[in-house]
């Protein structure tokens, strides 16, 4: 499996908090079948040149110790991009697409942002030359009020994904819920961990591709911690979305 959105690099952002937290999480993602994993610390309008170097140095230290425990694992960098007026440039910074490649962009919002600011978004992000992939969609309760506002991101070039922990219940009862019912409309692309730590909030990817499969069935949700997130690894072509 690939995992393309978690908080695994050690000492810069809300995940882990040290080298061997980072090493504990990793051996877990192992553990359940993950063998690429692109480190998304979160990044905003202030992330300038200084992220970027410090944001290699942890990934250099952390690709070091698991080359050195001979965990069977490759580590990539992007970032998770808060929204913000400056973002056009933050995403030229070389962590600001995914696992490097220049092409897929990982961007969050606050939660009650309206959906035609998300749709405007989109639309800027990909007139700049980037797909936008929407961290954990299941969060912005106006922008799925209906299928024709996921229909309209997915065509203007979004890809939609959601976080593990929201269907397992990490978050709670209705927001496990809720993400079945967004899962269930078949317009969520990729299961992400946005792992935090190695206690609640670990790599719990097989677990959701399990809960995922009872949805969508098995196909699909092994295609979601797959082949999906692997085209965004390798910066492949994403498949034009059209509209049934
Ligand atoms: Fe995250």
């Amino acid at each position: 499996m690939y995992d393309i959105h978690n908080h695994v690099l050690p000492q810069v952002d809300d995940g882990a908090k040290g080298m061997r937290q980072s090493i504990r999480m990793l051996e877990s993602a192992i553990h359940q079948g993950i063998t690429h994993v692109i480190c998304t610390p979160h990044a905003n309008d202030h992330s300038n040149a200084n992220a970027n170097d410090l944001f290699n140095d942890r990934l250099a230290a952390l690709n070091a110790e698991a080359a050195k425990l001979e965990l069977p694992i490759e580590i990539g960098l992007g970032a998770e991009i808060m929204f913000g007026m400056n973002m056009q440039k933050v995403l030229t910074q070389p962590f600001g697409t995914l696992n490097g490649k220049g092409k897929y962009s990982l961007i969050e919002f606050p939660r009650q942002t309206p959906f035609d600011i998300i749709h405007n978004v989109v639309k800027a992000v990909v007139k700049w030359g980037y797909v936008p992939v929407i961290a954990h969609h299941e969060r912005y309760p106006l922008a799925f009020r209906s299928i024709e506002q996921l229909i309209k991101l997915r065509t203007d070039g979004a890809i939609l994904t959601m976080d593990a922990g929201s269907l397992t219940g990490q978050f709670g009862l209705p927001m496990k819920r809720h993400s079945r019912d967004l899962l269930s409309t078949g317009h969520i692309e990729i299961l992400t961990s946005d792992a935090h730590d190695d206690d609640k909030q670990n790599f719990c990817l097989a677990a959701a591709r399990d809960e995922a499969a009872a949805i969508v069935g098995l196909p699909t949700a092994k295609e979601m911690v797959t082949d999906a997130p692997r085209r965004i690894w390798n910066g492949e072509e994403w498949p034009q979305f059209k509209a049934v």
